[in-house]
């Protein structure tokens, strides 16, 4: 059985993660799991909270969008306590989604510059200067570790205009073609 991907409006997704520990047991599964989920939504990238957890662990695999954005090729990642730099200051908006706001998808401005460290699922450490596409995926999956969401990031305006889709994820009134965790407020498991 496939972790589900817990949806918007479940408070897990609204939580500060904490640091991830050496001592930490299962790491391998987990990673492999969450390797297999992210497959199987068609996802890019999955942060443990998304799958209930809250540790600062990310799965990457930017391969898929290569063909439009070639700093994605062969590019995959597990992200221990991942710390982003932004280099550039400029931020350029292009359209993401997330696998837990189904059918959602908006601009959201970032930098297109960062420098990321992190450890593997080895506690290895490394550090890379990451561009493109491929450093909108990082940010985006690092600020699922703090607690945020891609829309978090939207005006007041675009936000409101989007409502009605919000409730509909936070109500449980939306179809997902991948194994889900709802929001206590859904009124359906
Ligand atoms: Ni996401």
């Amino acid at each position: 059985m496939k972790l589900p991907v817990y949806l918007y409006g479940h408070p897990v997704l609204r939580k500060v993660s904490e640091p991830l520990e050496p001592s930490f047991s299962g790491l391998n599964e987990l990673v492999a799991e969450m390797f297999d989920a992210m497959y199987e939504s068609e996802g890019v990238g999955l942060a443990a909270p998304q799958i209930g957890r809250n540790i600062r662990l990310v799965v990457i695999d930017a391969d898929p969008v290569s063909e439009s954005f070639p700093e994605c090729a062969g590019r995959k990642f597990t992200l221990i306590n991942p710390e982003i730099e932004i280099l550039d200051g400029d931020r350029i908006s292009r359209p993401e989604g997330c696998l837990s706001l189904p059918g959602i998808s908006e601009s959201v401005p970032r930098v297109e510059h960062i420098r990321l460290k992190w450890l593997d699922e080895d506690f290895v450490e490394h550090e890379e200067e990451i561009s493109g596409f491929l450093a909108r995926i990082v940010q985006h999956e690092c600020d699922h570790l703090e607690g945020k969401v891609f829309i978090d990031h939207l005006s007041g305006i675009r936000r409101q205009m989007i409502r009605a889709k919000l409730n509909n994820i936070v109500t449980g009134r939306v179809a997902v073609d991948y194994p889900v965790r709802w929001a206590p407020t859904a009124k359906r498991r």
